[in-house]
């Protein structure tokens, strides 16, 4: 079995393939461990629990995320890095930047000092709510997949939406501002700062193309979570800015839509 691996080594990048045949390999993880320890010690990738909890060797395999700890590999394979990530050494990435977008998304912290998150009782309904997203490893598979990164680095990405939408749903989230002091809300609705922190950069850009559903490990479903968020935010009077009426400018057509028609095709 061949393995081709993108390698990141001293500034260059390259494939690599690397016959495994004779190697113990049960796991894609497992091969990059056998590969380093008997092929080429210089191969970096990052892992911890090896077994699905820790979501640090969240990789590409044939352009599809996946984490190599549960991924069984097959000849031919192709493992590259997540996108969206600098990549420090061959398949090992930076997420810091990813990750930052969870600040973005907590405002208890960052925007809303006075915002509190309260301690229990919690009922068992309530915690229903929001238990699949509590899952979440922060693997970033599904930052990798979502293709509005590629257009938009500032977009705020699946995971940090999805846990936008879990606090949203925590009835011990409590924020503790006026709720006249967001524009656009057109009553009193719970978590004001939270679902204004969402609407640039967030709910209305994303396509619901549902890949970081797909690619998932952990059953969450971003997308879900990006529709409730959409459907809590047009409640509380903010809009879906892709809907906004165009104009149709003046009878020379060339008004709302930008349309010169003197220019040549
Ligand atoms: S559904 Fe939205 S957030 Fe998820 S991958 Fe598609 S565009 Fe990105
Ligand atoms: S939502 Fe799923 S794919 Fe995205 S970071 Fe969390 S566990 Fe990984
Ligand atoms: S090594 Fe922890 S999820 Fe794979």
């Amino acid at each position: 079995m061949k393995l081709t691996i993108q390698r990141h080594q001293k500034g260059k990048s390259y494939e690599e393939t690397f016959d495994v045949a004779s190697l113990k390999v049960t796991t894609l993880l497992a091969a990059l461990y056998e590969i380093k320890a008997k092929m080429d010690e210089s191969l970096t990738f990052d892992a911890g629990c090896r077994s699905g909890v820790c979501g640090a060797c969240a990789l590409r395999v044939n352009g599809r995320e996946t984490l190599a700890c549960s991924y069984t590999p097959h000849d031919g394979d192709r493992i590259e890095p997540l996108n969206y990530h600098p990549v420090q050494r061959d398949l090992k990435v930076d997420k810091e930047k990813p990750q930052e977008t969870l600040k973005r998304v907590l405002p208890t912290t960052i925007q809303n000092p006075k915002s509190k998150i309260q301690n229990p009782p919690l009922s068992s309904e309530d915690e229903a709510k929001f238990r699949v997203q509590t899952d979440c490893i922060l693997c970033d598979s599904c930052y990798s997949a979502c293709p509005v990164l590629a257009v938009n680095p500032d977009f705020l990405g699946p995971f940090a939406l999805t846990r936008a939408w879990r606090y949203h749903t925590d009835p011990r989230y409590i924020e503790e501002v006026p709720n006249d002091s967001i524009q656009h809300l057109t009553s009193k609705i719970q978590n004001p700062v939270l679902l204004d922190t969402v609407q640039q950069n967030g709910i209305w850009d994303c396509t619901l193309c549902g890949e970081c559903t797909a690619v998932c490990p952990q059953q969450i479903d971003p997308k879900s979570d990006i529709m409730q968020l959409r459907g809590e935010s047009l409640k509380a009077g903010y809009s879906d800015p892709t809907l906004s009426t165009p104009s149709f400018g003046t009878p020379d057509f060339g008004g709302g839509f930008g349309f010169d028609p003197n220019a040549g095709f």
